[in-house]
């Protein structure tokens, strides 16, 4: 029977029996419903791991459709995937106040250890999902995938369904961008209906409200690949801009205005529907939107969660407002306003929080989980107030092949020299626009001596960057996940494959801390660390119009310890 005949079936038998979906508003609010009828369209879901809890995640759909209120649910958590041996039994209400989402935040775990766990409500069962703890000792490796950007009108979650078929991951990071707020016709909606992944009639517009922003999680989760990687591995999560809209900073966003409303109404709903949708703990309680935390792998690893986009951000600095009617930059003000050393990207709480975590942890890694790029993507100036003028298509290939000869050693006359040597960063929205904060967060990493590797997603290409401070000195390591879906640089430039994959050569180059990009291709970064060294790999899929795809090649880099601890 399918779901949509066993739903008919199920509300045919409540309709004849009277049933247990009706109840006096009296009995509605002393007791739930036994047993509910429910469908669990959306899959499962584990997170937050920890090394004796796991968040365990599902909605559990009415059959009816106006309970009259809440519904109970029961769920096992086993050590097989038989349920022969079940380790944990409860039962769990939700209603409308939580969009009939459930969690439950399971204790008293043993560490490093798979699970397998499941929901009953009434004649229904959801699918079956495998979470696993936190390792608390002895731990010789662990193996993330990273994700982030998935923008279901783009197109299917292939690069998910890619990571799912993997059974080995210790935990998913997905650092945001995990919905779209845009409506039809809006950003990458372009090919929607062609493809099959147009936004329904009830969801079309860009989303304002919590049912908005409800009905849009819903959307995404029904996406075959999504749904099955929810269930292979608990995931760590953080949002970006789109989870609220985009450039979302502390006091407002560049897609809001005054017209939609309160912006802090809209972040208030749009926080909830991500906490009632997503396998997340908030440290402090579902109310408030701070998210970052940390999460201990035994003494291999540290991985600390940071929001680089609600809690602390100053308002993003417009390269445009920097440049005169003909085009050219007023360089003095631009680098007075962006060495401003008061400008913040985490805020302070946070940062100080960060700081004292880094310099508290013994752990062998250092894993920063963020979203936005750290790493310095500085251009030469003129190409940026090319770009602005409406851009010159030779100017690239030129820069490019004048750093190439000042690399290869051929000396540059001074006029050359300046023009590879006068830059400016060319994403102000990235760490790239809070550079004095940056600054104290490298010395401070400098200072500590330790093993960082940072993570980053949000430009939907994948990036590989040496971090290095004012001094030239490398305090870690950067890299940057492509988009699920969401399209990159090929698409903004309008580049072929050939000429996308010309251009990531020559951006390597151009750029000095930068070793490797892909301007084209989406797909995930796979993530391993060991006592030695790290392994990361960045895997895509051959395309996002269709649910059939194949794996289209990968590039792994694998890098030794930076510093002896
Ligand atoms: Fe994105």
């Amino acid at each position: 029977m399918t779901s949509s005949a066993r739903r008919r079936f199920l509300k045919a038998i409540l309709a004849t029996t009277g049933s247990v979906a009706v109840s006096t508003p009296l009995q509605a609010m002393t007791r739930p419903q036994l047993p509910s009828e429910v469908a669990f369209d959306y899959g499962v879901a584990s997170g937050d791991p920890l090394q004796d809890a796991v968040i365990l995640w599902t909605r559990a759909t009415p059959l009816d459709n106006n309970p009259s209120g809440p519904l109970k649910i029961t769920w096992e958590l086993a050590a097989d995937a038989e349920f022969r041996r079940i380790v944990r039994r409860g039962s769990v209400e939700t209603d409308l106040a939580r969009d009939y989402t459930a969690k439950i935040d399971v204790r008293g775990l043993e560490p490093d250890t798979s699970y397998y766990y499941r929901f009953i409500g009434g004649s229904a069962q959801s699918p079956i999902g495998r979470t696993k703890t936190l390792p608390a000792e002895g731990v010789e490796q662990v193996k993330l995938a990273v994700f982030s950007c998935s923008n279901y009108p783009a197109g299917y979650f292939n690069a998910y369904q890619l990571a799912a078929r993997a059974d080995d991951w210790d935990a998913v990071l997905h650092l945001g961008d995990y919905i779209y707020e845009y409506g039809a016709g809006g950003y990458a909606t372009e090919k929607s209906e062609q493809i099959g992944r147009a936004l329904p009639a009830d969801n079309n517009g860009e989303i304002l409200s919590l049912t908005d922003y409800r009905k849009r999680y819903a959307l995404y989760r029904t996406d075959a690949g999504l749904q099955a990687l929810h269930a292979a591995a608990p995931f760590i999560v953080v949002w970006d801009d789109h989870e609220i809209t985009n450039d979302t900073w502390k006091g407002g966003a560049e897609n809001h205005s005054a017209e939609e409303g309160d912006f802090f109404a809209r972040r208030a709903a749009a926080v909830q529907a991500y906490y009632e949708w997503l396998p997340i703990r908030p440290p402090m309680g579902e109310r408030n939107p701070q998210i970052y935390r940390s999460f201990r792998f035994g003494d291999l690893l540290d991985l600390h969660m940071l929001d680089t986009r609600v809690i602390g951000r100053d308002q993003q600095l417009q390269f445009s407002s920097y440049l005169d009617e003909s085009g050219n930059l007023d360089a003095e003000t631009f680098a007075a306003d962006m060495a401003s050393p008061t400008r913040t990207l985490l805020g302070k709480s946070q940062r100080e929080w960060l700081q004292q975590t880094l310099s508290e942890s013994g752990a062998h890694w250092q894993l920063l989980g963020q979203q936005v790029l750290m790493g310095k993507m500085h251009l030469p100036v003129e190409l940026m107030t090319s770009f602005y003028r409406g851009g010159n298509e030779n100017l690239t290939g030129e820069l490019i092949r004048l750093k190439a000869a000042s690399l290869r050693g051929e000396s540059l006359t001074p006029a050359q020299l300046a023009r590879l040597q006068r830059q400016v960063p060319y994403n102000l929205d990235a760490w790239d626009g809070y550079a004095a904060e940056r600054e104290e967060l490298y010395r401070h990493m400098r200072a500590l001596n330790k093993n960082i590797v940072v993570v980053a997603g949000d430009t939907h290409n994948a990036w590989f960057n040496h971090l290095k401070d004012g001094d030239g000195h490398m305090v870690g390591l950067e890299f940057a996940t492509p988009s699920v879906t969401s399209p990159g640089m090929e698409t903004y430039l309008k580049l072929d494959e050939q000429a996308a994959r010309e251009l990531a050569d020559g951006m390597s180059l151009l750029v000095d801390d930068l070793q490797y990009c892909n301007l084209h291709q989406r797909g995930y970064m796979s993530l391993t660390f060991r006592r030695d060294g790290i392994e990361v790999e960045w895997k895509y899929v051959d395309n996002i119009d269709s649910i059939e795809f194949a794996e289209a090649g990968s590039h792994k880099v694998n890098h030794s310890l930076l510093q002896n601890t």
